[in-house]
């Protein structure tokens, strides 16, 4: 019997010894990998402030750190949007520091969102828990626990320090991504105006590039105060996916990092804005059977009151379809480059077996983590929203190209406020000086 115990804790000694050599060689392998960023950030190829940067590489490590904010859902912990190696993982640090003088180092929890699409680097939350969080003021994450606090760093400021009841926005719109030499002009500023119509007062846009004339429409909105830019030059640190499947768009992170972006944007916004929508550049979130989004969102959220994530249906209306009558294909928009939208009613049908996927209205502070077409943690639930009462007018390439104009359906909503949206279109396209 004794012997057999001898043996048995033998094994296991033997056992735990190859364990640990194999721990550590995984660890060299990380120490060993080489830096993440390609191209080197010059003065003269990139004039952004540096603290505008949006992106900022972890020291002797692959991952980076996005923005810091204090969760009060979760005792005041401080969270930090990251971008993690999945491959790469390796135990963080973060100091918190309240005054010049006064930091503490604590260990992290490193939580990769679980939609990462298979892609190397995925969207995550780097969590400090430790004391007096609530008076720190800014935060730095590090791969090593000992010289960090004395060494001249990039700190993060802390956001989200008090909370707020009331609010600057009652609804804000996040697009999550702009790049490539996207010059989509009409459509975007028939899109803004519509917004405007709708009740938003807010727009925010994650910026990798754009095309020359889009360029001068986003300074005009930008100097009108209902746009922020928020610069987001991915491709300056990574190789980012122009799409979602990585087989078909090779790359080191899910589509520009969109699931990034969009966390970024509900903590940014959770005490500035009610609600937030979580759609992209060329979607509408429409009311139907109301007149405005503050209407549709009182009546579904008294319906619903614990309901923080809102889906909504989105729906194709193919820009290859032209209304008949051509009484919006206006002479004064010809040389203006883009969709008109208002030329296209025609919406494809729902396919069988096919479930529309759904953007979303987001209470913020109900959300902890998000996903493209649904949350992925909230508190209160998600409510698929009707889609008579509400849904997404998308114009775009067709996704049903073989129907006929009678093979679709008619849907003018758009045109119900035509009068509002050609007149303030106009007048955005003039103060931008493309009219
Ligand atoms: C960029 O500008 C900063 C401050 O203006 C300067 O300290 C730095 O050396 C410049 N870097 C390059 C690569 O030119
Ligand atoms: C938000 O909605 C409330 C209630 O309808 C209204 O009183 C307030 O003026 C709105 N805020 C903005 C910025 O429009």
């Amino acid at each position: 019997m004794e012997k057999d115990k001898v043996n048995v804790l033998l094994l296991l000694f033997i056992v735990t010894i190859i364990g640990l050599l194999f721990v550590h060689m995984d660890s060299h392998t990380y120490i060993q990998a080489p830096p993440a960023i390609k191209a080197p950030l010059s003065n003269n190829t990139f004039k952004i402030p540096k603290a505008l940067y949006s992106i900022t590489p972890i020291k002797d490590s692959e991952h980076f750190v996005v923005s810091a904010f204090i969760d009060h859902r979760l005792d005041g912990v401080i969270r930090v949007i990251s971008i993690i190696s999945r491959n790469h993982l390796q135990p963080l640090y973060c100091v918190y520091c309240s005054t010049e003088q006064v930091c503490k180092t604590v260990h992290t929890d490193v939580q990769i969102h679980s939609d990462h699409f298979s892609f190397p680097y995925g969207a995550s939350d780097v969590i400090c828990k430790g004391k007096h969080m609530q008076d720190a003021t800014r935060v730095l994450i590090t791969t090593d626990k000992i010289d960090s606090a004395n060494l001249k760093m990039e700190y993060l400021p802390i956001k989200n320090k008090v909370v707020q009841e009331t609010f600057k926005f009652n609804f804000t719109v996040c697009i999550s991504n702009l790049f490539g030499d996207y010059n989509n002009v009409l459509q975007f500023a028939q899109s803004m105006e519509m917004y405007k119509l709708l009740g938003v007062q807010h727009v925010v846009i994650y910026k990798t590039s754009c095309g020359p004339d889009l360029e001068k429409l986003l300074k005009h909105y930008e100097t009108e105060g209902m746009l922020e830019i928020v610069p987001w030059p991915i491709d300056q640190f990574l190789n980012p996916s122009s799409g979602w499947n990585i087989k078909i768009h090779k790359g080191d992170i899910h589509y520009y990092g969109q699931l990034v972006t969009l966390n970024e944007c509900i903590y940014r916004h959770m005490y500035q804005s009610k609600y937030v929508l979580l759609n992209d550049i060329d979607e509408i979130i429409m009311p139907y059977k109301h007149a405005n989004l503050p209407s549709l969102m009182e009546d579904l959220q008294s319906a619903q009151p614990t309901i923080g994530v809102f889906l909504i249906e989105n729906h194709i209306f193919p820009k290859t379809q032209f209304e008949e009558s051509g009484k919006f294909k206006r002479a004064e928009w010809n040389n203006i480059p883009g969709v008109n939208i208002m030329e296209h009613i025609y919406r494809e049908p729902d396919r069988k077996n096919i479930y529309n996927p759904t953007k979303m209205i987001v209470n913020p502070r109900k959300v902890q983590q998000t996903s493209v077409h649904s949350s992925l943690k909230n508190t209160g639930g998600s409510f698929l929203v009707p889609f008579n009462v509400c849904r997404i007018v998308h114009v775009r390439v067709p996704l049903q190209g073989h129907l006929t104009k009678e093979q679709l359906f008619v849907d003018k909503r758009v045109w119900d406020f035509e009068q509002e949206l050609i007149q303030n279109v106009d007048q955005t396209l003039k103060r931008s000086g493309l009219l």
